[in-house]
């Protein structure tokens, strides 16, 4: 096996456990941003045609903090979805140092409001209001662990001195396992997990906590941000790690556990804000995401746990009901586009330009 097979459906890997079809619960995106405005109306429909359900994070500008601006943002996305559209936006709350305990039971009490993500300050876009230590938000934390909200965690070390691949390991090491041990109760999702002692620390942990797992982090390893000169298009936050990463990572969306489910971290950007001298980090998966983690499963010749990972384990860790209806993924080789958009505003789609082996039935890009 290559370690970035540049066509993922010559992935000698691949065909086991493939079939000509598969069909599968309809999946929600446990992890998904949105953005605001334009940006927002360009990116909405390929999550809304393939996902029932989505969680949607609150780092715009200025950040998502209370449940009325949740609202109103709910507001903006559903009006942006396209017509029959069969598809629930799940908000979350920006923790800022000065979020009241108060904000996150007025969380807790509407149908709208699924999680409170933090943001250590500095860590990735946009988190210039993030916590400046988890730790210290005691008030918060107890609303959290008393009301049952989860909290979604980005899980990395903002300390300078820290090397930028070690990052996930010692925030998990330094703050996050200590926050889980303190609060008995505070249910955690473990955000876009990136480390084989990330996967490890959710599969021991007890039942109330989780992770997502994102596609690229499936697929590629950080060898892909650097071959054949620096691509910036497969710079994310947190980084693609380590081959030995990637398999450990492999393992746990594969396992059936069902504490790992599906979270895109489908993070659009413009192409000036990517190819400039200070490159935004994110990758723009939406469109692919579902036939990304196809090609993943079956790279395992795990196809057969796609649906759980992808349909089942998010909404029972959530307390939400399965999707009622069904997407069918045909065994149908295509290629999607390198680039939504053109010029400058374009968004690079992840996986563009390259052969996939699975597309989904009757959903646009
Ligand atoms: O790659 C990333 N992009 N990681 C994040 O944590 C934020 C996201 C974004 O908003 O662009
Ligand atoms: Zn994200």
């Amino acid at each position: 096996m290559t370690e970035n097979p540049p066509d993922a459906a010559e992935h000698p890997g691949a065909t086991r456990g493939s079939s000509a079809s598969l069909e599968i619960t309809r999946p929600d995106d446990w992890h998904l941003h949105l953005r605001d405005g334009a940006l927002l109306e360009r990116v909405v429909p390929a999550t809304a045609r393939r996902f029932g359900r989505a969680i949607v994070m609150p780092n715009l500008v200025p950040a998502v903090t209370t449940v009325e601006a949740a609202l109103a943002y709910r507001g903006r996305i559903l009006a942006a979805c396209p017509e029959n559209a069969d598809f629930e936006p799940l908000m979350t709350l920006y923790l800022t140092d000065e979020t009241p305990a108060s904000e996150i039971e007025a969380a807790a009490k509407s149908p709208h409001v699924a999680g409170i993500k933090v943001y250590p300050r500095g860590a990735t876009t946009h988190s210039s209001e993030g916590v400046s230590d988890l730790a210290a938000c005691v008030s918060v934390l107890e609303a959290l662990a008393s009301c049952g909200l989860p909290l979604l965690v980005h899980g990395e070390t903002t300390a300078p001195e820290c090397d930028v691949f070690d990052r996930e390991r010692v925030y998990l090491e330094e703050t996050l396992s200590k926050v889980i041990d303190r609060y008995p109760t505070l249910r955690v999702v473990f955000e876009h997990i990136t480390t084989r002692e990330a996967a490890a620390f959710v599969r021991e942990a007890p039942a109330r906590v989780a992770a997502t797992i994102t596609p690229q982090h499936l697929l590629l390893n950080r060898n892909a941000i650097f071959e054949g000169g620096l691509r910036p298009h497969h710079y994310c936050l947190p980084v693609l790690k380590r081959e030995r990463d990637r398999l450990a990572l492999l393992a746990a969306a594969t396992s059936g556990d069902p504490s790992f489910f599906l979270g895109t971290d489908s993070a659009p950007h413009t192409r000036d804000s990517k190819e400039s001298d200070c490159g935004c980090a994110g990758i723009y998966s939406a469109p692919v995401a579902l036939e990304a983690y196809a090609e993943a499963f079956a790279s395992a010749g795990a196809l057969d746990r796609l649906e759980g990972f992808a349909s089942c384990f998010g909404a029972d860790f959530y307390g939400l009901p399965h999707n009622a209806s069904r997407v069918r993924l045909a065994e149908q080789p295509w290629s999607p586009p390198d680039w939504n958009g053109e010029g400058e505003s374009a968004i690079r789609v992840f996986l563009g330009g390259q052969r996939l082996r699975y597309r989904v039935e009757d959903a646009r890009l």
